[in-house]
């Protein structure tokens, strides 16, 4: 062979190497509403951008006929490339070459982008679309899994880990994800599940459909699996690198700032009318989200799940920052095993890289009721107040309306290390709200009554005298529980004033191995 004969070799083979499973199956692939593990990377990556590794890697098996049967990939597209300018790694999973199963060539394919993408402290994102383990291979693909895992464990903190899961994935193929930090599914093509419905079926007897036992639905709102959930792929994979806008590449860079050309000091009269008269009637905290935020951007976190807490990513005076805020609008803002899990997990990535944590707080209080005691409200409780406690990056707090008890503390009050608590002055503070607190105080006093516009009366001036006494910031600043009552039109002057007064806080906890966060 010559040496254009040569050249002329391996473009050929590029061309194969990008045909996947061959054009029929790309045919099929797109005919149930996916794209190719390639098309995929192209959206994603900025034009031009992607590099690839490892096009030549084929399977090593020759049970079950596979020697007869490779193909060039091996059913996984690896390599990096930029988003916005800034390295990734990227590994797609190709469901035209043996529906995208992991084998043990494919599996190091996998590792070698991982280790590489840790030397180089930048970000790893993987497309799933498998069927898990390549059952030809055996104990070498669950081999091939375990050494994925490791490495998402051991990744975990120090580089994002972003999991986009389009198409049926299954065993293995969740496994991974599941040990990133974020999950995308897609509306129309996602599923997730340890077991399939035809196993479960055999195993268990339930018979389900797809969707109802792992689809984006499920995922999306029932377990919480999925952090997001999108209409179609494409728009995942935008996401995606909307998403990395806000985080660092890596656990020792700052999340990274960019020009702000919205005022910082814009005043929004509105949120001085916001809080309803009535302590009882709900409003959406998402319309003061919107309010304080850079362009009124918000990237939500866990949309429909655990609605009762908001999460997500904004800037604030081009800095990026976590926000959480109880939902008054849905469940009253009552804090749940979901709610707690969920925001939990969110202040735990924060903290791990270095994004300040923005707190809005309007909480009645923990969730009364067997079915959250039978499931561990207490444990899961204790997560969140275990996160918030941990979390060593700036910390600023705004109580807007109620903060009630165990879940005032938990929700990042001064004494889990909140750096600067501030405080409307439609806040009340308090052990618990005035109608509980008054029915334990004066129990004995109001059975006695036996006139029932008598009782009324009485419970409503105790309740008064209650709601003067605690129902306002103002005992709880006169303690310094509280460093200042704002104005709320002043809400995103003063985060933003305090988060930069904070941007060099250091507050290094003592030496241990690790903490033993309530599991
Ligand atoms: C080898 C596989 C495969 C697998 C799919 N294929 N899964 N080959 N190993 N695990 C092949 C099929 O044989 C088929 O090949 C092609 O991929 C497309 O699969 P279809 O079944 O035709 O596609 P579809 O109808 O869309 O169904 C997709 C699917 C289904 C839902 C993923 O294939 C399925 O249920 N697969 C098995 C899922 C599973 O139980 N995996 C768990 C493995 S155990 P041809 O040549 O016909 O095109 C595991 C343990 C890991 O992962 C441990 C971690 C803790």
């Amino acid at each position: 062979m010559d040496s254009q004969e040569k050249v002329k070799q391996l473009i050929e083979l590029r061309e194969k190497a990008r045909l996947g499973g061959g054009l029929q199956k790309i045919e099929d692939q797109h005919s149930k509403g996916r794209l190719t593990a390639r098309e995929r990377i192209n959206i994603l990556l900025d034009e031009g951008s992607f590099e690839e590794f490892d096009m030549f890697v084929t399977h090593r098996t020759e049970d079950f006929g596979m020697g007869k049967k490779k193909f060039l990939t091996d059913g996984v597209v690896t390599g990096h490339g930029t988003i916005d300018g800034r390295v990734v790694y990227v590994f797609a999973q190709d469901f035209t070459i043996f529906g995208g199963s992991l084998s043990e060539a494919f599996s190091q394919k996998i590792c070698k982008i991982m280790d590489q993408a840790m030397k180089v402290g930048a970000p790893v994102i993987g497309i799933n679309d498998s069927g898990g383990a390549r059952i030809q291979e055996g104990v070498r693909s669950l081999a091939g899994y375990a050494e994925i895992f490791e490495r998402n464990i051991l990744a975990s903190g120090v580089i994002p880990q972003i999991s986009a899961v389009f198409g049926p994935c299954a065993g293995g193929a969740v496994y991974s994800p599941a040990l990133t930090d974020f999950i995308i599914m897609s509306e129309k093509s996602s599923y997730m599940f340890v077991t399939g419905p035809k196993v479960t079926k055999t195993v268990t007897g339930e018979e389900i459909s797809t969707e109802n036992l792992g689809g984006s639905g499920v995922h999306g709102t029932k377990s919480g699996v999925a952090h997001f959930v999108v209409d179609e792929e494409e728009q995942g994979l935008l996401l995606i690198r909307k998403l990395l806008s806000y985080l660092p590449q890596n656990n020792m860079e700052e999340p990274p700032l960019t020009e702000c050309d919205d005022p910082i000091d814009r005043k929004e009269d509105d949120l001085n009318k916001l809080i309803p008269e009535n302590p009882n009637q709900p409003y959406d905290v998402k319309d003061i989200i919107f309010k304080i935020t850079d362009y009124s951007e918000f990237l939500e976190v866990h949309a429909g799940y655990a609605r009762n807490i908001v999460v997500g990513y904004a800037k604030m005076g081009g800095m990026p920052v976590g926000i959480v805020a109880n939902q008054p609008s849905f469940l009253a803002g009552v804090l749940d095993i979901d709610a707690s899990r969920k925001a939990a997990r969110f202040i735990r990535f924060c903290d791990a890289f270095n994004i300040p944590i923005v707190t809005l707080v309007d909480v009645p209080g923990f969730l009364p009721g067997s079915g959250q005691e039978y499931g561990g409200i207490i444990i899961h409780g204790a997560k969140l107040m275990f996160a918030y406690g941990e979390a060593t990056v700036p910390k600023v707090t705004v109580t807007l309306r109620k903060s009630y008890g165990g879940a005032h503390c938990v929700m990042s009050s001064k004494q889990l290390r909140g750096d600067i608590n501030y405080a409307w002055p439609s806040a009340e503070i308090a052990v618990m709200g005035p109608s509980g607190a008054i029915e334990i105080l004066e129990g004995k006093a109001i059975a006695e009554f036996t006139d029932p516009d008598e009782k009324a009366a009485f419970i409503a001036e105790k309740e008064n005298e209650y709601r003067n006494k605690f129902a306002n910031p103002y005992e709880a600043a006169k303690f310094g529980f509280i460093d200042d009552v704002i104005e709320p039109r002043n809400t995103r002057f003063r985060i933003i004033r305090a988060l930069r007064s904070l941007a060099t806080k250091k507050d290094p906890g003592p030496m241990k191995k690790h903490a033993n966060i309530p599991l």
